[in-house]
């Protein structure tokens, strides 16, 4: 295991916080390799959601692994969209999004709304809070208003207040590593 310095040396730096800290805009040394990090994060393993949104272009979908929750009381979560997607707008501007947990068995639609965006074609919806197309079969459904927006970089993190939701029974969607798997691995 090799150390990687991302910024220059802070060994000097107080440890202490700085009222003016941004470091949502601090920038790496130029002789970074970005593929690193991308291969650090994706260590993490995520579960996979689908986000949808009615924008005024029609219904629209993105699948997304920064989805993490926040807090139960009120209940919070948060998910970040990449300012270069084509898909930017559309999500940056909806107040009310859904966020659909996949279970094992949807990869496809996960490779659906990796991408396409507008692809809703034959698939089983209803329209949720503010109009947004809720799929059906997710293992969790968190229909969400965004109560907070936070600039981050080459991401744009939303804060989502939930205030819907339903679940179903069976086994999550994995992704790490840039593979698809399921938990199936660790039961015991
Ligand atoms: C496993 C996985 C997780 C992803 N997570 C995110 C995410 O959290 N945020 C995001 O903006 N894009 C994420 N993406 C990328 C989008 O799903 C989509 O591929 C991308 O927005 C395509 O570019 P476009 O929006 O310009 O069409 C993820 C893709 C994959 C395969």
């Amino acid at each position: 295991m090799q150390r990687v310095a991302l910024t220059p040396d802070l060994a000097m730096s107080r440890n202490s916080m700085s009222p003016d800290a941004d470091t949502c805009s601090n920038a790496v040394l130029p002789s970074f390799d970005p593929k690193i990090l991308r291969g650090a994060f994706g260590r993490f393993a995520t579960g996979l959601t689908v986000v949808t949104a009615a924008s005024e272009d029609g219904p629209v979908g993105i699948t997304a692994n920064s989805f993490s929750s926040v807090s139960l009381d009120p209940p919070l979560v948060l998910w970040s969209i990449a300012r270069s997607s084509r898909r930017f707008d559309a999500f940056a501007g909806a107040r009310f999004q859904a966020i659909h947990i996949l279970g094992a068995g949807q990869i496809d639609l996960s490779r659906r709304f990796f991408r396409d965006g507008r692809d809703f074609a034959g698939l089983d919806t209803v329209p949720g809070l503010g109009g947004v197309p809720l799929i059906r079969g997710a293992l969790a459904l968190l229909e969400c208003e965004i109560v907070s927006r936070m600039d981050c970089g080459d991401h744009l993190v939303l804060i989502g207040h939930v205030r819907a939701m339903e679940t179903s029974d069976g086994e999550p969607l994995v992704f790490a590593a840039g593979r698809y798997g399921t938990l199936a691995a660790f039961a015991s």
